[in-house]
């Protein structure tokens, strides 16, 4: 399965936009992941000397007291009462570390959570299934799945805010190279932002085990220059595709029990167990980044969606072969 999502990650290629595909927590792009590198480097730096230090003192002393071949084994060695000094200093050295690494971790964690978003700053709702992501912008009547558009911000004013809940168990979203990893968590409503530098693809996944499928709850964040993502919004605000060529597929579709779990505006495809679909041909992946969008694999998928992802909730219709083809030339007209 993990070439499954593999293959998806690394092979959809979008014109013009870059393709961020080393997940590298060490290389942020944007306001959170920076702050977070940071407090990050500071404590391997303060980890990174007690280790050398202690490690040393270790190998220093297995080395100087080790057995010697005049060594008289009849003997206890030398009984001494320890040093009160080096006690009181062992003691309260790293509890003084302990708060240095407290004090940093919660000031950027404040930093990151205080920041409250500018007045137009762009609102994303985001809700965590089992095992896909419901992408919703309530300021554009927009509704998407596994793919969040946004606009890349080079001077960090664009920020994106994020809410985030879940249907059913927790999960959690992260994208290593814009910022920490933030639960969705059902009932509740947790916050973050994203502003994401350049433009292009940045990939991540759900950071919580949630069951079966979590490995394949993949995420692409989409950062869009502005007018890109503009041009993004005015297309996802257009009702379904009414392709007259396409019309018998749509009455096969909409006779099907597709409609029971998926939503295409305006049809009477009205579920929303699953992804909604109106626009389904403007995402670069299916399964939650687990297959590559193509006429292919989209076949594969609706014909038994068990093959690329094991325990999913979508089950195989068992459809004929003109059943299939109906449905996914159907899908393929959503542009
Ligand atoms: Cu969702 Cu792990």
């Amino acid at each position: 399965m993990f070439t499954y999502a593999l293959n998806a990650l690394l092979q959809v290629q979008v014109p013009g936009i870059t393709e961020r595909r080393i997940t590298d927590i060490f290389k942020p792009l944007a306001t959170p992941g920076e702050a977070e590198r940071q407090a990050a480097f500071l404590t391997l730096a303060i980890t990174g000397a007690i280790f050398i230090v202690v490690g040393g003192l270790i190998i220093y002393t297995v080395w100087r007291f080790r057995r010697r071949a005049d060594d008289d084994s009849r003997q206890e060695p030398p009984q001494v009462y320890g040093s009160n000094q080096i006690e009181a200093a062992w003691t309260i050295i790293p509890i003084l570390i302990v708060f240095v690494l407290i004090g940093v971790s919660a000031r950027v964690i404040a930093s990151v959570q205080n920041a409250s978003p500018p007045p137009k700053a762009l609102k994303i709702r985001l809700i965590g299934h089992q095992w896909w992501w419901e992408v919703q912008y309530p300021d554009y009547g927009i509704v998407t799945a596994n793919e969040i558009h946004v606009p890349a911000t080079p001077d960090g004013k664009n920020a994106t805010y994020l809410e985030l809940t879940s249907v059913d168990v927790i999960h959690s979203f992260w994208i290593p190279q814009l910022a920490g990893k933030m639960d969705l968590i059902p009932n509740r409503t947790n916050y973050m932002w994203i502003d994401p530098r350049e433009p292009g693809v940045y990939v991540g996944n759900c950071a919580e085990y949630c069951g079966t499928q979590h490995a394949n709850m993949l995420l692409r964040v989409i950062a869009q220059a502005p007018q890109d993502f503009k041009t993004w919004t005015l297309g996802q605000q257009q009702p379904a595709g009414n392709d007259a060529q396409a019309s018998g597929a749509k009455a096969m579709f909409n006779s099907l029990a597709c409609v029971n779990c998926h939503l295409v505006r305006g049809t009477p495809s009205v579920g929303k167990f699953g992804p909604d679909l109106t626009h389904l041909m403007s995402r670069q992946t299916i399964g939650a980044g687990v297959l590559v969008n193509d006429a292919k694999n989209l076949r594969a998928w609706v014909n038994d969606p068990q093959e690329a992802k094991p325990g999913c909730f979508m089950p195989s219709m068992k459809l004929t072969d003109h059943e299939l083809d109906e449905v996914v030339s159907y899908l393929q007209s959503l542009k």
